[in-house]
């Protein structure tokens, strides 16, 4: 069942142009010109106006769940014009904190099992909230406790560690943003914009995954390492968060992803020449806000395709130039050669790939 693949991990990391297909079909209406004309989620459709009409979204999730909410965030924000608040389900749960009946609560799990996600559904259920389920299970007990819902349509995830589906939910919240904006005149430009390269997607993502060879080689290099820092901010502040998860869940090196904002506050003691950084530095607005102060560290930068030479004109840092898209779409092409480089690391630190140690897919307890 694995093809050609020598994992599942790798083959699911492959397959993101295919799922990515799967989850925008019938959903991302064409118009004529080969032009974006419309997004259709049937599930949400009867309750797109309760949404519309929300004081606030809050997205709950675990995991690499919580971190696609979190990379979707801005452009729900945008296009709804409605504040999004992020919850970690267990947090939640422990705090119990407060939930209105005008608030519509987006519940992302892949499995749609997990424990702590499935009992603040309940929690929010009880509170009046408007539950809306966006798993990648056809049946699965949050699909089936949620009042409306999006299927991602990625098709079965075997790695324990989630990759195709990381960015199918991102994808879906996306799409979620628009039809929540689609009644706007004044951002119709920008909407049909996001659809264009959402429909070019799949062909962006398999541009990235030609980056397999250099990956392996930058594994090669990092394998013997202790500790990774990522910085990211803006739309990729989840892809820190997430390449940090991914690199520390399968090759068992420690990891840490940090809002770049936040460099200043504290982490930028950590760096010395021989602290080993990634900074994600595609183009979009808060590029001119990046932390350069981490040139001490030794870099590893991801830039936009053609920027290698404004981003390290001395040549010091090694570079993963990755295609421009949206910049509520980058998270989703940031992320792919990510994931290769965290599957790469753990082949070579010898650690098993598809079944992390202490870790189980579907986290049934609380
Ligand atoms: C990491 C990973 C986990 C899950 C988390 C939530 O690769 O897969 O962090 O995302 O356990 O699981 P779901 O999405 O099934 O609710």
């Amino acid at each position: 069942r694995k093809g050609n693949f020598e994992h599942f991990m790798q083959k699911e990391i492959h397959e993101q142009p295919d799922s990515l297909t799967m989850t925008m079909r019938g959903r991302l209406i064409r118009g004529g010109e080969q032009k974006a004309k419309g997004i259709l989620l049937g599930g949400l459709k009867d309750h797109l106006k309760t949404i519309r009409r929300s004081r606030r979204i809050l997205c709950i999730g675990c995991g690499t769940s919580y971190n696609a909410a979190l990379a979707a965030r801005p452009v729900v924000e945008e296009l709804s014009g409605i504040p999004v608040t992020m919850e970690i389900a267990s947090d939640l749960l422990d705090r119990q904190g407060p939930i209105y009946r005008e608030d519509a609560a987006i519940f992302v799990s892949q499995s749609g099992e997990t424990a702590d996600t499935l009992q603040a559904l309940e929690y929010a259920e009880s509170d009046g909230a408007l539950c809306v389920g966006i798993t990648n299970t056809v049946g699965s007990a949050i699909a089936r406790g949620s009042h409306c819902g999006i299927h991602l349509n990625a098709g079965c995830e075997i790695g324990v560690a989630s990759t195709k589906a990381y960015t199918s939910q991102i994808a879906v919240i996306v799409m979620l943003a628009l039809a929540l904006g689609d009644y706007s005149l004044s951002t119709q430009q920008r909407r049909n914009a996001i659809m264009d390269d959402l429909y070019n997607l799949p062909s962006k993502v398999r541009d990235v995954l030609k980056l397999d060879k250099d990956m392996k080689e930058l594994a090669a290099l990092l394998m013997d390492e202790q500790s990774l820092l990522v910085f990211g901010r803006g739309y990729n502040y989840a892809t820190a968060l997430e390449c940090a998860l991914k690199v520390k869940e399968v090759s068992l090196m420690h990891a840490e992803g940090i809002v770049a904002g936040e460099m200043k506050n504290g982490p930028l003691a950590l760096v010395d020449e021989t602290l080993l950084i990634i900074v994600i530095a595609t183009r979009d607005a808060s590029l001119n806000k990046q932390q350069w102060k981490a040139r001490k560290g030794r870099l590893i930068v991801m830039c936009t395709e053609g920027d290698a030479e404004f981003m390290c004109p001395d040549r010091t840092c090694r570079i993963i130039e990755v295609p421009k898209v949206q910049d509520c779409l980058q998270p989703i092409i940031n992320i792919v050669s990510l994931q290769l480089l965290a599957y790469h690391l753990t082949v070579f630190r010898g650690f098993n790939v598809d079944q992390p140690r202490n870790l189980a897919k579907s986290v049934t307890t609380q």
